[in-house]
């Protein structure tokens, strides 16, 4: 409510490009509800992709005895986040927009002990034919100027509400632990710096991810050597 403005006790008045508008509380309510069913897709997006890595991990212990995934954690984006994204895109303010826009509402990460088991897991989840593909970008392959690795992926998934179907959008990134390791300390140190980080500092992390891709692939080495390459033959009963 803003002061001194000539509207009803119970609405609020808000500035905009085109003067000030006000809304009554049963439009409040709306557009909060709107807005909470906006974000319930996307956490139910999380949780179709969620469940399809749970039965991978599952059934790979069972077939191989061997788990590939060592963490996963997921995220729908904070209001906060997603109006400065909008804001920072020049997005068009409207949930048909940002559906659009910002593929990033929700995020899993999936934390693998081997390079070769991101892979897997990216082809295992990306070829289940419910699934559409919206982008990839490997940054294992090409990794980014200040050393960045991690394998990413837009999909779509189907959710199927009350309503119908709705195909929601979903960023996984598939990574190592080492460069989880490396992507955390140095998101840290970025905001810690304002994303001005002093050059020193940044030959240091560059340094870094790259001692961490050599331990990635020393780790590797190592784990072959110890249990062979592992195929996705059906064990002898
Ligand atoms: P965004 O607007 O941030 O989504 O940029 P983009 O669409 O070009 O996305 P990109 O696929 O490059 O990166 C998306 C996400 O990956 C980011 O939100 C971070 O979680 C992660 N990421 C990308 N680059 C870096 C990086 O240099 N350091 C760290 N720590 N994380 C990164
Ligand atoms: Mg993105």
């Amino acid at each position: 409510m803003v002061e001194g403005m000539d509207t009803p006790a119970s609405s609020l008045a808000v500035p905009t490009s085109e003067g000030i508008a006000t809304f009554s509380p049963g439009e409040l309510r709306a557009m909060r509800d709107e807005f909470q069913r906006f974000l319930l897709e996307y956490e139910f997006g999380l949780r179709e992709v969620e469940t399809k890595l749970g039965i991978l991990r599952d059934e790979f212990q069972q077939m191989h005895d061997y788990n590939p995934i060592e963490h996963v954690s997921s995220r729908v984006k904070t209001a906060d986040s997603l109006v400065e994204k909008v804001t920072r895109k020049g997005i068009d303010p409207s949930f048909d927009s940002i559906r659009v826009g910002i593929t990033d509402v929700a995020g899993i990460r999936v934390t693998t002990s081997f390079t070769k088991d991101a892979y897997r897991l990216f082809d295992l989840l990306t070829q289940q034919d419910d699934i559409v593909v919206r982008e990839v970008k490997d940054y294992i392959l090409r990794p980014k100027a200040n050393g960045y690795k991690s394998l990413h992926v837009i999909v779509e998934v189907p959710v199927f509400l009350s309503t119908g179907r709705v195909d929601v959008a979903v960023e996984v990134q598939f990574r190592t632990i080492a460069m989880d390791f490396w992507a955390s300390l140095e998101h840290k140190i970025y905001y810690k710096y304002d994303g001005v980080v002093p050059d020193g500092l940044l030959a240091e992390l560059k340094d870094a991810a790259d001692s961490a891709a050599l331990l990635d692939a020393r780790m590797e080495r190592l784990h072959s050597e110890l249990h062979g390459p592992r195929t996705a033959t059906v064990r002898a009963v």
